[in-house]
């Protein structure tokens, strides 16, 4: 596997927007999109490049408390999310990296799930390739705003040719 997108997802909206940059990527990359609870560990990947994606909760990355709010409003976590799937990788990562995140557009809260997961991943030692990059919803729930999955897909293409000509397929 060249490429795995690692994603976490209450009401399907960033798992949708998972499968379109995973759709970006394919034509040039060997690629598998995994929601977290079943990922392996981030330290027992080798893969070209890893993407990370996650809905933002309170100003960042989702906490089981979140999730469990979430569950409350009739959505569907799994049992863990991607700041803990991030911080049991520990340090010592050496993969080129990206992240996303899915926001809702009204209000347009600061903060976003990308940027901390981003900052999580630098720490742990990856080199990131590009800058973190949010996808809106509507509401709390979603769906996502009109044209995103197509957003979501030309990401993936964009992704896809910032890394070198022999990882890819
Ligand atoms: C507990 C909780 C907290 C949230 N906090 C924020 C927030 O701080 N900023 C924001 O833009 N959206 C926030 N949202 C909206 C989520 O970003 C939205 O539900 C998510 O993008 C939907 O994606 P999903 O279907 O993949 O879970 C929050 C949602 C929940 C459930």
């Amino acid at each position: 596997m060249d490429a795995v997108i690692v994603y976490e997802s209450m009401w399907g909206n960033t798992k949708a927007v998972a499968e379109a940059i995973a759709a970006g990527l394919s034509p040039h990359l060997q690629v598998e999109a995994l929601e977290v609870g079943s990922a392996p560990s981030a330290s027992s990947l080798d893969v070209a490049l890893l993407v990370v994606g996650g809905p933002t909760h309170a100003f960042g990355m989702s906490r089981p408390q979140t999730r469990e709010d979430a569950a409350r409003r009739g959505g569907h976590p799994g049992g863990t999310g991607i700041r803990e799937w991030i911080e049991s990788a520990g340090d010592g990562l050496s993969l080129s990296v990206a992240a996303f995140d899915t926001h809702a557009r009204h209000p347009n809260l600061p903060g976003a799930a990308s940027k901390k997961a981003a900052k999580a991943l630098r720490r742990a030692g990856c080199t990131l390739v590009a800058q973190p990059e949010s996808f809106y919803v509507e509401g709390q729930e979603g769906p996502l705003l009109p044209g995103e999955l197509d957003r979501a897909r030309t990401w993936g293409e964009h992704l896809a040719g910032l890394l070198p000509e022999s990882s890819r397929v």
